[in-house]
């Protein structure tokens, strides 16, 4: 496995058919069912580990988030990466005024609200990351449903020539998504992070029941996440517009929750 640690060593890499999984690193199972599924449908696998400071705001937790990054090359060995980009920031923004990019209007809200210039962060480091990896197709976790969808339309938008690929989220063994940040709960915090899982399972019951409204769903969730400080729970299609009532294969209930210090996300593909 080769390690690119600028944007010139990787630009020196010849490989066709690249699979692309960008990533923070503190890499976990649902990293690695990204990594996996990447390595079924192409030849060569990259995987970037950086943690983009461009999309944190000056509250949140860049200077705190995990970085084991001897264990994440282990993983990343051991699932068959064929090279890990792990670029220092100076590298990836040769310059102090970078240029920017803006999520679109219609795609806002949510995460949007809660972290201003998120996904400014996000758009600006993938493109980026697109540029200089040139792969054929990208993976990304559904459990980042706002980023997964912004960055589809960047792709359309753009005429970027790589295809995005979602892909579904997994959960530990208790249910709950995921996360490089659960490692922040306490034992006490986590059992009641597991309030998440159950309210979504609880509106995925109730929904394969016969009840579509929306109300009624959230309704049931939000009875279940008491007393956990709910940002948002909420029921909408594919483009982020509020509904009303589920339509199929075309709906998403998302949920942000604090616990502590910690925001945890989740969602539900209906
Ligand atoms: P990060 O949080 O490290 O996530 C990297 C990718 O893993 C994202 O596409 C995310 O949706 C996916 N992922 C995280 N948890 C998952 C789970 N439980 N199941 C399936 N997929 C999961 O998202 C980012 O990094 C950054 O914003 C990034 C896109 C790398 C830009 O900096």
């Amino acid at each position: 496995m080769q390690i690119c640690k600028t944007p010139v060593d990787l630009q020196a890499l010849k490989a066709q058919n690249i699979g692309f999984v960008p990533t923070m690193g503190a890499l976990h199972a649902g990293h690695l069912s990204l990594i996996e599924r990447a390595r079924a449908e192409n030849d060569f696998v990259i995987v970037s580990i950086f943690v983009n400071p461009t999309q944190f705001g000056a509250n949140e937790d860049f200077s705190t988030y995990p970085h084991p990054l001897e264990k994440d090359l282990e993983l990343c060995a051991k699932a068959g990466v064929g090279a890990v980009f792990t670029p220092q920031a100076d590298s990836l923004y040769p310059f102090k005024e970078a240029i920017s990019l803006n999520p679109p209007k219609d795609l806002l809200g949510f995460e949007a609200d809660l972290r201003p210039g998120h996904f400014n962060g996000v758009l600006q480091v993938v493109l980026k990351l697109f540029n200089l990896v040139r792969p054929t197709k990208a993976y990304f976790g559904q459990k980042d449903a706002q980023q997964l969808l912004i960055i589809q339309r960047m792709v359309q938008d753009l005429f970027l020539p790589v295809e995005i690929v979602p892909c579904p989220i997994l959960r530990d063994f208790d249910g709950l998504a995921l996360s490089s940040r659960n490692v922040y709960l306490s034992p006490e915090q986590r059992q009641l992070a597991l309030k998440i899982p159950k309210a979504l399972n609880t509106i995925h019951e109730a929904y394969k029941a016969g009840i579509t409204q929306g109300t009624n769903l959230l309704a049931l969730g939000q009875e279940i996440l008491s007393p956990l400080e709910v940002q948002y729970l909420s029921l909408v299609n594919r483009q982020l517009i509020p509904l009303e009532h589920i339509e199929p294969n075309n709906s998403l209930i998302l949920v942000a929750v604090r616990v502590g210090t910690t925001r945890l996300l989740d969602n539900l593909w209906l």
